[in-house]
């Protein structure tokens, strides 16, 4: 925590109408230094091509520019090498860096915020933030992407039990499991590109709400900041947060992507499942239990996504009730946002981690893909193709044989083609061949089926669309 002051003035910056500072839970209140500071890069650059901008229309001299600039550049050089002292008093990032700036050039820094306000600054910063945060995080998924193309790649042979309400259904491939995740996250990146291109226009320039009567060149300061163009109209260029609410509806459906993947990593690990085993670096064990390997972190992930739901919600409760143009609610706006991205950007490290790492028990997949009697669609669809038999009838009589081998307590493969005859006499021995676990995954090889070509087809496309 930056340190408060007991006694305080009236703020330099703002303080000309003031008699009196502010109490001391004033500033607590007030102050969002404690956690703007992490716009300062964003600040910086802001403020260099704002003054650019004021040199190059006349609104400031080459001399204070120059002066300005240098300034802003040591102040930089202070914040990225742990120097620079924050303060409270100051509020927030813009009014720390502006004092230091007057402490270093003088009365020239109180020429920068020459047609401009704090309201398109933290617009600009947090806009710049956000890009930047957006661009990684596209990264980091595309790393996830990889981990999960390679182990898909592998295992696209490699049987297991599909489920749908968790109950076993079909045998499928885990190839093709994992590669329903690479697309999940492949709509997150593009989500993410989707709202970057609404996110790039910008607000500086717009002033505190109305624009300004100084002949300014917003479109020069625009593409200086590597935006696309100025926002159109002042009043929602400092007052629009869409880019952040975006971000975390983004950050959100990406959380829960995680979770689920996470979820089915718990499920896959216990001792009834026995699917796959995590590494030790991403397990731990019991205190007291000495055969635990407990999956923490995919527990962790699937918990955090609680986290960024709730950061989305809080945004959204923040910005549903305030008039145009700025309201000082807006300022709360940063920490649901850097929490998400924190908390995103750490799920995405470990779920890489854990599948690159992630080894599989073939064995038990294929041992478990024939338990349920998940071969019975195979049953049903060689009625319809080998005899004819429409397929609510074949259903219905798959039905029966389904009965007799719970009766029996046996696999379907098992029972005797008399016993199968004698349900339906249309049966030859010909079905057997449906019945193997294996035999039923490739032969689902309809696009975007499970079947082991399909999956080695899917691995490569995907890696054409996505890496
Ligand atoms: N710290 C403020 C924020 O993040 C900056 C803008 C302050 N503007 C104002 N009119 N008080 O929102």
């Amino acid at each position: 925590m930056t340190k408060v002051p007991e006694q305080a003035g009236a703020s330099t910056i703002w303080g000309g109408r003031f008699a009196g500072g502010p109490s001391a839970v004033m500033q607590r209140i007030n102050a969002s230094i404690d956690f703007d500071k992490r716009l300062y890069a964003q600040d910086i650059r802001g403020s260099k091509a704002h003054c650019a901008m004021l040199v190059k229309t006349g609104i400031l001299s080459e001399t204070d520019g120059q002066a300005i600039v240098q300034g802003l550049d040591q102040i930089r050089q202070e914040i990225d090498e742990g120097r620079f002292v924050f303060r409270t008093d100051l509020e927030d990032i813009h009014m720390n860096v502006e004092s230091r700036l007057a402490e270093l050039v003088g009365e020239a820094a109180g020429r920068l915020h020459t047609a401009r306000s704090r309201n398109d600054q933290v617009a600009t910063d947090f806009r710049l933030w956000v890009r930047d945060t957006i661009d990684g995080m596209g990264e980091a998924l595309k790393g996830l992407q990889t981990a999960l193309l390679d182990k898909a790649e592998r295992h696209a042979a490699t049987v297991m039990p599909g489920f749908t309400h968790l109950q076993a259904a079909q045998p499928i491939t885990f190839g093709h499991h994992l590669l329903a995740y690479v697309e999940m996250f492949g709509r997150d990146r593009s989500r993410l590109a989707d709202g970057r291109a609404r996110l790039n226009e910008c607000p500086l320039g717009a002033a505190a709400l109305a624009g300004t009567s100084f002949p300014i060149d917003r479109h020069m300061t625009a593409a200086a900041l590597e935006f696309d163009r100025p926002c159109a109209n002042s009043l929602d260029a400092v007052s629009d947060r869409d880019f952040a609410m975006e971000f975390l509806a983004t950050a959100a459906i990406c959380s829960v992507h995680l979770s689920r993947l996470a979820e089915e990593l718990v499920l896959w690990t216990t001792a009834q499942f026995r699917f796959v085993t995590l590494s030790d670096s991403y397990t731990t064990g019991s205190s007291i239990m000495p055969q635990k390997r407990n999956p923490d972190a995919a527990e962790l992930i699937r918990a955090k996504a609680g986290r960024v739901i709730g950061d989305l919600n809080a945004l959204l409760i923040v910005m549903k009730g305030l008039p145009l143009a700025y309201s000082k609610d807006m300022q709360d706006d940063k920490e649901p946002v850097f929490e998400a991205a924190d908390t995103l950007e750490l799920s995405i490290a470990a779920m890489t981690g854990m599948i690159t790492d992630l080894s599989v028990r073939t064995d038990r997949m294929k041992e478990s893909a024939g338990a349920g009697f998940t071969t019975a669609t195979d049953i049903a669809d060689w009625l319809v193709r080998a005899a004819g038999v429409p397929f609510r009838q074949a259903h219905h009589i798959t039905g029966h044989i389904v009965r007799l081998a719970e009766e029996q307590g046996v696999g379907l493969q098992d029972l005797s083609l008399s016993d199968l005859q004698a349900i339906d006499p249309r049966i030859t021995a010909e079905v057997f061949s449906v019945l193997g676990v294996e035999d039923s995954a490739a032969s689902r090889t309809s696009f975007g089926g499970t079947a082991p070509l399909n999956v080695t087809a899917a691995v490569h496309s995907a890696r054409q669309r996505f890496l």
